[in-house]
């Protein structure tokens, strides 16, 4: 079938959306994932159609077929982005053009249909545009959630001939709930995230699902989020279950563990890379295992290291907690370097710097 590279959007505006007073409220303290706007884009594919019925309609609860694919094999992808508000009055997405591309390689790994990339960008802009009033002021942000999942009604093993593409959106404040410095990670004993060959650098729904007993023991040793080791030799650091991962060193170098399938390739892991390196520092995209992780923290060649990704922005680790003990990293709160890439992004994304790599897409 060959690919639509547009469609035209039906306009179906909510008949009776949350009252202004309302939505003052839930903004108020949003939280993460809960505070949903009134609108979802859909867009359906059929193997004998193509893309098709593209639609901006009130959001609501979706029709499924108990037999529906997804439900039984989990053929599903997702992506995450947000739009900030600009001092005048506009809305801006970071980067969604490399959303949109996960979004195909994703989808090529779950042996679904690719979505062309301006599909995609206009839906995520329709969304943000109709529901402009629901992007916080401040620290928050509209989170965008695209996601597609395969919705043929038939329950044998096979790529699916039908699909739903829909787009959702949630005002959000801060994805940690802790008022502390910096957030401590578990690093799972038992459970891998990906293995060589599997679907780590997919945002797939499955590799969630799998995540989530690590992250619930992480939870359970009072940690706010589980790192993994790769899955062959249980040494090297792969990433947080949400979250790619960066060390700095005393001699102001920098590294995060290289891409090579098993990894999410994080579109706040890229930026970061582009803008240390516009600073001169020296990052490399290379191993670390975990016992250089705690010699070096214990020595204190190692000083600071963070989390990042769209949800988390940039968040620094103060703690390293496994079933050998615990180490501290620097002085258990965020570095200088932390801080100063955090600001160069977050300065961006929200229009308050320069913006020399184009990053910045204008909603209107
Ligand atoms: C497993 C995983 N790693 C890394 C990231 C960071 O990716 P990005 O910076 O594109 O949000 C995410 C979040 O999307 C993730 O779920």
């Amino acid at each position: 079938m060959a690919q639509t590279q547009s469609l035209q959007f039906a306009e179906l505006p909510h008949p009776a959306p949350v009252t202004a007073e309302q939505r003052a409220a839930l903004l108020r303290n949003p939280g993460f994932g809960r505070v949903f706007t009134d609108h979802m884009v859909t867009v359906r594919y059929h193997e004998s159609q193509g893309w098709h019925d593209a639609k901006i309609e009130p959001r609501g609860p979706i029709p499924m077929d108990p037999a529906a694919a997804v439900l039984h094999y989990a053929q599903e992808i997702f992506e995450g982005l947000k739009a900030y508000r600009t001092a005048n009055g506009g809305a801006t997405l970071f980067r969604p053009e490399e959303n949109a591309r996960r979004f195909q390689q994703s989808a090529e790994r779950l042996a679904m249909p690719v979505l062309p990339e301006p599909v995609f960008l206009e839906a995520v802009d329709k969304l943000v545009s109709i529901d402009r009033d629901w992007i916080p002021d401040g620290d928050g942000s509209l989170y965008i959630r695209p996601f597609m999942f395969a919705n043929e009604t038939f329950l044998g093993v096979k790529p699916s001939s039908e699909y739903l593409f829909i787009v959702i959106a949630s005002s959000v404040g801060a994805y940690f709930k802790t008022d502390a410095p910096a957030v401590s990670v578990w690093v799972s004993p038992d459970y891998t995230r990906a293995a060589p060959g599997g679907t780590g650098a997919a945002k797939c729904g499955g590799n969630y699902a799998a995540s989530l007993v690590a992250q619930a023991e992480a939870t359970k040793h009072g940690c706010d989020q589980v790192v993994f080791l790769d899955a062959v030799e249980r040494r090297w650091i792969e990433e947080l279950g949400g979250m790619n991962i960066f060390f700095v060193f005393d001699d102001g170098s920098m590294s995060t563990p290289p891409l090579g399938g098993t990894i999410l390739p994080g579109i706040t892991r890229a930026s970061l890379l582009t803008l240390a390196r516009d600073k001169g520092v020296s990052v490399r995209e290379e191993r670390y295992s975990i016992q250089q992780w705690k010699a070096d923290a214990a020595s204190g060649r190692l000083r600071e290291a963070f989390a990042c990704g769209t949800a988390a922005v940039v968040t620094p680790i103060g703690t390293v907690r496994s079933q050998d003990g615990e180490f501290r990293i620097g002085n258990g709160g965020s570095g200088a370097k932390t801080e100063e890439l955090k600001a160069a992004l977050v300065g961006i994304q929200r229009g308050q710097a320069a913006d020399p790599h184009g990053w910045i897409h204008k909603v209107f």
